[in-house]
C-alpha cells in the first residue's frame, strides 16, 4: 500500500470537461492494459493497433514497460514492491491520458493480479474504461522467441526474479479479452481489438 504523505491538498476543477475533450477528439478515452509474459507479444500488438487506430483518425498513445523504465520509472527494479510501484505510477499516468481523451495502450508484464486490479479500481472510481487484455502464450513459446535474450540469461542465473522463470506470473481471472498470440496472426489480433473498441463505443 502506498503511504500517502500529501495532505491538505484540494482538487481544482477547470472549465473544460473530459466530455468536451472526448467530443473534440470524436472518441472516448480508455486504457487497454496488455498483460502477459515478457516475449508474449504485448508490445507488438500495441504497435500494430496504434498504427491501425491512427489510420482511422484516432489518437492513442503507447506506454511500454521497457520504455517507461528508461524514464519516469528508471529508479524501480523487479522486486514485487518495485513492480507494484511501477504499475501504480503507470496506472495514474494512464488515467491522465484517458482524461485527455486518448486511447492508451499500456503494455506491462504486470505479473501480480493485485497490482492490475488496483489500476482497474483507480479507473472505476473515476468512471474510466479499463480493458484488460491478457496476451496469453505458453512459457515455452515466449522462451523460444526470447527476442531480447533475457530468458537465456535468466536460465543461466544472470538475471534474478525473471517472470516465468524464478518469479511468478498470475494470469488474469476475468480479463475483458484473451489473445492467444501464438494462434492468431497480428492482423487478426488487431481486428479483434478494433471490433471490441467499436462495440464498447470507444471509437
Ligand atoms: S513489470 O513486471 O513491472 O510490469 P515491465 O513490463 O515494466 O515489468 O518490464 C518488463 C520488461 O523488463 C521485460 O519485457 C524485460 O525486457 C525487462 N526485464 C528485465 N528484468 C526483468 C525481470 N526480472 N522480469 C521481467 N522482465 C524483466
Amino acid at each position: 500500500m502506498t503511504e500517502v504523505k500529501a495532505t491538505n491538498v484540494h482538487w481544482h476543477d477547470g472549465e473544460v470537461s473530459r466530455e468536451d475533450r472526448n467530443a473534440l477528439l470524436k472518441q472516448k478515452g480508455a486504457t487497454l492494459w496488455f498483460t502477459g509474459l515478457s516475449g508474449s507479444g504485448k508490445s507488438t500488438v500495441a504497435v500494430a493497433l496504434e498504427k491501425a487506430l491512427m489510420q482511422q483518425g484516432h489518437l492513442c498513445y503507447r506506454l511500454d514497460g521497457d520504455n517507461i523504465r528508461m524514464g519516469i520509472n528508471k529508479n524501480l527494479g523487479f522486486s514485487a514492491e518495485d513492480r507494484a510501484e511501477n504499475i501504480r505510477r503507470i496506472g495514474e499516468v494512464s488515467k491522465l491520458f484517458v482524461d485527455t481523451g486518448v486511447i492508451v495502450l499500456s503494455s506491462f508484464v504486470s505479473p501480480y493480479r493485485e497490482d492490475r486490479d488496483a489500476v482497474r479500481a483507480l479507473h472505476d472510481e473515476s468512471d474510466m474504461a479499463f480493458i484488460e487484455v491478457y496476451v496469453n502464450v505458453p512459457l515455452e513459446v515466449a522462451e523460444e522467441r526470447d527476442p531480447k535474450g533475457l530468458y537465456k540469461k535468466a536460465r543461466a542465473g544472470e538475471i534474478k526474479n525473471f517472470t516465468g522463470i524464478d518469479d511468478p506470473y498470475e494470469a488474469p481471472e476475468s480479463p475483458e479479452l484473451v489473445l492467444n498470440s501464438h494462434e492468431l496472426s497480428l492482423d487478426e489480433e488487431v481486428e479483434v481489438l478494433l471490433n471490441m473498441l467499436k462495440e464498447r463505443g470507444i471509437i
